[in-house]
C-alpha cells in the first residue's frame, strides 16, 4: 500500500447527516518509538501490546454545510473544550487529501477517557485512534461502495490506523489487538511506516493476558511533549545506533513471542525503556524524565524479582511513570507487590490495572 491508495475518490454528496462511535485503546510500546522524520514517519519500527480498559470513547455526529473551511465542535466529557481544537484542525489539514468530504460538514465530536484526565497517561493514542475510526465510519457511511468482505475491513482497519498516525504516531497502533507493529522491519512481512499492523506471528501462552499496571508517579502535564521530544533524535549523537538497535529488538522479540522465553523478555523491554530515557538524557537540550519514585519503584521490582524468580518487569513511556508488566500467571503475588511495596511511591497511591486487550470497537454505526 502506498499513500496513494487512501485517498478517497468518490462519494455520496446526498447524505445529509449521521453519527458514529468507536471506542479505542491505549496501548504501551514494547520497542520504542523515538524519532520521526516528515509527514510522521517513524524513524525506526516499534512493536505494542494494546491496552484494554485505558480508553477514549468517541461520538463524531456530522451534518451537512457549505463547503470552505473545516467546521468542527469539540466536547470533552460532556463540556465544550477549546483546548483540543488546534490538534483537531492541524489532524484535519493533514489528512485531508485522504477525506475530501472532510470540508462538507460539521462535525460534533464528543469524547471522554476511561482514566483521569490528569493522570499522566497519554490520551493522543488512544483518542487519535478513536476520531480515525469515528471518520472512517463516516466515509464508509458516504461510500459508494459498502462491501463487508475481508479485503474491505483490512482496508478500513489499514487506513483507519494510517489516519491515526498522522493524528500522532503511537495511535496507529491502538486500532487492532493484542500486538502491533508499525515501521518496515525485515523480519516482519507486511509491516509499513504508513501503518501499524496485527503482529501475524506465533504468540506463546505465557503471554496471554499479559497484565499492565499503571503506576502513577507523577500525574502532571509532559515535561516534554512527544513532538518536542521526537525533534531531539535528529543529530543526535547515538540515534543510527538507536535505530539500528530497535530492528535487532524487534527481531529478537519476534522469536521471543513464540517461545514464550521471559527471561529474555524482560531483557529486552527494560532495555527499551532505559535507552528511551538515555536518549532524552543524552540530547541537546537533555531532560530527566524520570522522578525519584521512577527509580525507587525500578529497584524495587529488580529486588523482588531475584528474590522471588518473579518475570514482572517494567516499561516507561516519556514521563515518570511506570507500566509494571508481567504475565497473568503472576497476577496475584505480583498485585500483593504492588500494593505493599509500589503504591507508596505512586502519586496519592494512585495505579491503574490494565491487561492486554483486542483494539477498538465499533458501538455505534
Ligand atoms: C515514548 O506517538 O506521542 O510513547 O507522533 O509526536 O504524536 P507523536 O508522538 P507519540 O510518541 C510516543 C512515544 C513513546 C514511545 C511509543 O509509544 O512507541
Amino acid at each position: 500500500m502506498t499513500a496513494q491508495d487512501f485517498i478517497l475518490k468518490t462519494y455520496n454528496s446526498n447524505i445529509q447527516n449521521g453519527t458514529v462511535k468507536w471506542t479505542s485503546p491505549s496501548n504501551i510500546a514494547l520497542v520504542k518509538y523515538w524519532g520521526k522524520k516528515e509527514h510522521q514517519i517513524p524513524e525506526n519500527p516499534s512493536i505494542s501490546f494494546t491496552l484494554s480498559n485505558c480508553k477514549t470513547i468517541t461520538e463524531v455526529t456530522y451534518t451537512k454545510k457549505e463547503s470552505k473551511d473545516f467546521s468542527f465542535d469539540v466536547y470533552f466529557e460532556g463540556e465544550k473544550n477549546a483546548a483540543f481544537k488546534p490538534k483537531i484542525q492541524t489532524f484535519f489539514e493533514r489528512i485531508e487529501a485522504y477525506m475530501p468530504f472532510l470540508k462538507a460538514y460539521h462535525f460534533k465530536i464528543e469524547t471522554s477517557n476511561t482514566f483521569p484526565h490528569s493522570s499522566g497517561i497519554a490520551s493522543s493514542a488512544s483518542g487519535m485512534s478513536a476520531i480515525a475510526l469515528c471518520l472512517m465510519s463516516i466515509e464508509k457511511e458516504l461510500g459508494v461502495s459498502q462491501s463487508d468482505s475481508e479485503e474491505s475491513q483490512d482496508y478500513f482497519n489499514q487506513k483507519a490506523s494510517f489516519l491515526a498516525r498522522l493524528g500522532s504516531g503511537s495511535a496507529c497502533r491502538s486500532i487492532e489487538g493484542e500486538l502491533v507493529i508499525w515501521g518496515k522491519n525485515e523480519s516482519f512481512k507486511g509491516s509499513s511506516d504508513l501503518y501499524g499492523v496485527k503482529f501475524q506471528g506465533e504468540v506463546h501462552k505465557n503471554f496471554k493476558n499479559y497484565q499492565d499496571t499503571i503506576l502513577l508517579v507523577d500525574k502532571g502535564e509532559k515535561q516534554v511533549s512527544s513532538t518536542v521530544g521526537h525533534k531531539l533524535m535528529f543529530g543526535h549523537p547515538f540515534a543510527k545506533e538507536r535505530f539500528t538497535q530497535a530492528h535487532d529488538n524487534l527481531a529478537k522479540l519476534k522469536d521471543i513471542l513464540a517461545s514464550g522465553d521471559l527471561i529474555a523478555f524482560v531483557k529486552i523491554v527494560e532495555s527499551e525503556a532505559l535507552t528511551l530515557h538515555a536518549m532524552m538524557m543524552t540530547s541537546t537540550p537533555y531532560f530527566i524524565l524520570m522522578k525519584p519514585n521512577t527509580l525507587e519503584i525500578i529497584n524495587k521490582i529488580w529486588t523482588f524479582r531475584e528474590q522471588t524468580n518473579s518475570k514482572v518487569c517494567f516499561t516507561l513511556d516519556a514521563g515518570a511513570n511506570v507500566h509494571v508488566l508481567y504475565p497473568d500467571c503472576e497476577k496475584e503475588m505480583v498485585l500483593e507487590f504492588i500494593i505493599n511495596e509500589l503504591a507508596q511511591f505512586c502519586q496519592n497511591g494512585h495505579y491503574i490495572c490494565d491487561q492486554i486487550g483486542s483494539g477498538a470497537q465499533l458501538i455505534k454505526n
